[in-house]
């Protein structure tokens, strides 16, 4: 192991041999998804239309730590353990007694936190058979990371990218085609949902949601096919805690320990994945600080701090089972900010759940202010946050600057996601002036809301 000054990395085999599920640490049993017909809980049966079994076993499971394949662990190898970086600088420039420590996961070959469960994902497909995935991405880096890790694997993939973003970042697109992967539009005319929406509105952006439909109608209807979702379901975040597991060893080597974990939530993987190993040692009595978590969400987009708790669809046509979380309505069409990661109507159940028992704070900013941040960041640590990124970067700094005023030194731990290196048209807008300060009014929203509700297409 070798400790920097600015630097922390874990040396030789750091990676963490098991991955930690909240599941049984979680302060109130999580209500299951039900099968939207019965409004009973959803059988495993149903789910192996899109999901390989030992995934539907990690997604309801009681097991506290769950054993990292090998093979998983050996392609991990290519990037892990990922670094843990004090910002030494930023902390200088902002004039903040606070310390500023960023994860840092866009080291991976796609260039974010993405991978670490698309080789999971893809390892247990293809041992059980599979030979093709079916995926949605917004900004393309879920599209990324699942290409890769099918190519790795021996599978076929085809992602469905949302229009929106096919169109403003055509980079992406590139990198999934070398690895191999079918790069859609959506809508797109291959499934009914997309023909329809585009008959109604041509010039549709689409949406996370409705790629997510296209994406399971495709995986539905065709052999040998599975769906693979990059974010919000409990065997996603499970993978994800590799960063936290890491991060916590980091950190002590360093002798300090988080007062607070902030992190951007588009589907509440990344976040998770970092602050889950600290809240098992919050409620498992082994914590160093009453450390306190932040998630940070798009005003555009604002899921946790505006959507109610309800049990709704994940997906635009009604497709998935429902979901209890934090939603807007499944039909929200957000606007087209540049956080194309950030545009999902709902939220991780279990992130949900934390966040109504008051144990995760929500906070949400305009992406203006999001690139500012974004900005301030690149110039002083030399890494350009991905869009997503940027909004942990934005809360980060500002709690460092709450610091400042009250002459705290609290230990911060940001979660940074990704690079934003494939993300330059956005930064091209944003240095034009030509990005918009979007923040989606709340008597629509409720409006949105009450109308699902009416029809008894969410519920409480
Ligand atoms: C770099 C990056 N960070 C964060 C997110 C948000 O997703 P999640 O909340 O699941 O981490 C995305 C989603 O695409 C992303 O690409």
């Amino acid at each position: 192991m070798s400790v920097q000054e600015r630097v922390v990395y874990l040396a030789g085999d750091g990676i963490p041999k098991y991955w930690y599920n909240i599941l049984p640490d979680l302060p109130e049993p999580l209500p299951p998804p039900l099968d939207p017909e019965t409004k009973e809980p959803v059988s495993p049966d149903k789910l192996s239309l899109l999901f390989p079994m030992e995934l539907i076993r990690q997604e309801v499971s009681s097991q506290r730590f769950i054993p990292i394949p090998e093979d998983v662990r050996e392609v991990y190898r290519l990037w892990r353990p990922t670094p843990l970086i004090r910002a030494i600088r930023l902390e200088k420039l902002l004039k903040t007694p606070a310390k500023i420590y960023y994860k840092y996961e866009g080291v991976s070959p796609p260039g974010s936190h993405k991978p670490n469960t698309a080789v999971a994902q893809a390892y247990y497909n293809a041992r059980e058979g599979v030979e093709r995935l079916t995926t949605e991405t917004g900004a393309g880096q879920w599209g990324s990371a699942l290409s890769f890790a099918c190519h790795l694997f021996g599978l076929d993939c085809r992602v469905y990218m949302v229009r929106v973003s096919y169109e403003q970042k055509p980079f992406r697109k590139v990198l999934m085609r070398l690895w191999g992967a079918e790069v859609i539009p959506s809508p797109s005319r291959e499934t009914p949902i997309g023909s329809k929406i585009l008959e109604e509105d041509p010039e549709n952006p689409g949406s996370l949601g409705i790629a997510i439909s296209e994406a399971i109608f495709d995986a539905a209807n065709n052999d040998y096919t599975k769906y693979s979702l990059g974010s919000v379901l409990n065997h996603v975040l499970i993978h994800q805690t590799v960063m936290g597991l890491e991060a916590r060893e980091q950190i002590k080597l360093v002798d300090d320990y988080p007062d607070i974990i902030v992190g951007a939530v588009g589907g509440g993987s990344s976040f998770s994945g970092l602050f889950w190993p600290f809240y098992y040692d919050k409620v498992s009595g082994k914590a160093e600080k009453d450390v306190s978590f932040l998630a940070v969400e798009p005003e555009a987009c604002p899921t946790l701090t505006k959507g109610i708790y309800a049990y709704d669809f994940g997906d635009t046509a009604r497709l998935t089972p429902l979901l209890k979380m934090h939603t807007l309505g499944h039909n929200f069409i957000p606007p087209p900010i540049h956080a194309g990661g950030l545009r999902y109507h709902g939220d991780a159940p279990t992130l949900c759940l934390l966040v109504k028992n008051g144990i995760v704070d929500a906070v949400a900013y305009n992406q203006v202010e999001v690139f500012e941040a974004a900005r301030l960041f690149f110039q002083s640590e030399g890494i350009l946050p991905a869009p997503e990124s940027a909004h942990g970067v934005k809360a980060a700094i500002d709690e460092a600057l709450k610091c400042k005023e009250s002459g705290e030194e609290k230990t911060i731990l940001l979660m940074l996601s990704g690079h934003g290196y494939f993300d330059m048209k956005a930064y091209e807008d944003f240095l034009q002036g030509k990005l918009l300060p979007y923040s989606y009014p709340e008597d629509k929203i409720r409006e949105n809301i009450e109308d699902l509700v009416r029809e008894k297409l969410i519920f409480y």
